[in-house]
């Protein structure tokens, strides 16, 4: 049977890690902000921006609101974004995303000061990330490369094998993992033969946003696999990617779905809004 790999605990000790500087930082007289923008009222984006204010508050760290109405135009919100790139006590901007439809993600990503950009989702800190340079990197891969290091996982010259390459985390994760020194593959929805492919890997990412739909079938026996789906199954339990179950008893370490991944994406961007301190 799998070791779970706790995220619940490993990024309440990042937090604790990111808390003890925002105390030393405040004995010095600097006080660390993030600036949290919503559009709108999705409701997910409801329970996401709360509990990064909560782990804000946990950590220190002053989140400054700014939730706008729906109608809000990309003007309004461009300005606003200008408005707190030239804050000089503002440390880290974050728009909550998905943005209503009439507002380019784009654009506004592209406004916020690359010096500020705590998701790591502009132009500028994944070309950092690509030629290995200094930035901020994505939240939740770099959550993954925690929870691997933090378990004692060894990452240099394994197969990693991802599935899904969105900007957020597929693409992002394959870098960091080169970085790490992996062996790295990465699959999508036009790979042929996927389960041939996923039976490789040493360490297999699933980040397709299908509930269960990794079976022990697509997996070696002994390898580590992460979660990184999150889904409400018939019975509103939550789920993951992986089916948890059929995959525990041929892999060495797994992440469940609530308690891995999840929990990690905060943790770091709470690290993030310190990061140019450490
Ligand atoms: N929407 C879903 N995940 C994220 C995230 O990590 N950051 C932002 N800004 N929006 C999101």
């Amino acid at each position: 049977m799998a070791e779970r790999i706790d995220g619940k605990a490993i990024s309440a000790q990042i937090k604790d890690e990111v808390k003890s500087k925002v105390s030393e930082l405040k004995n010095e007289g600097i006080e660390v902000c993030l600036a949290v923008i919503q559009v709108g009222n999705d409701p997910a984006s409801n329970v996401y921006v709360g509990n990064k204010k909560k782990a804000c508050e946990y950590c220190g760290i002053r989140s400054e609101s700014h939730e706008l109405p729906e109608s809000t135009s990309e003007d309004e919100l461009l300005e606003l974004i200008g408005r707190l790139n030239a804050d000089a006590a503002v440390d880290g901007i974050l728009v909550q995303l998905p943005l209503p439809e009439h507002i380019s993600e784009d654009k506004v990503i592209a406004a916020i000061d690359p010096a500020k950009d705590v998701d790591g989702f502009s132009v500028n800190s994944v070309g950092a990330l690509a030629v290995g340079k200094k930035g901020f990197r994505s939240c939740t891969p770099a959550g993954i490369i925690e929870l691997l290091k933090r378990t004692g996982i060894e990452i240099a010259g394994r197969e990693c094998v991802i599935i899904g390459r969105s900007n957020i985390v597929g693409k992002p994760m394959a870098l960091m993992m080169l970085e790490q020194n992996a062996t790295v593959t990465v699959c999508h929805s036009k790979t042929v033969n996927l389960r041939d492919v996923t039976s490789r890997a040493d360490i297999l990412i699933v980040a397709i946003g299908r509930p269960k739909m990794i079976t022990a079938g697509y997996v070696k026996e002994g390898a580590v696999v992460i979660d990184v789906g999150i889904h409400r199954n018939e019975n509103n339990k939550l789920c993951g990617d992986v089916d948890f179950d059929d995959v525990a008893g041929k892999c060495s370490y797994i992440t469940p779905v609530p308690g891995g991944v999840g929990p990690m994406t905060i943790a770091m961007l709470m690290h993030n809004c310190v990061s140019k301190y450490l």
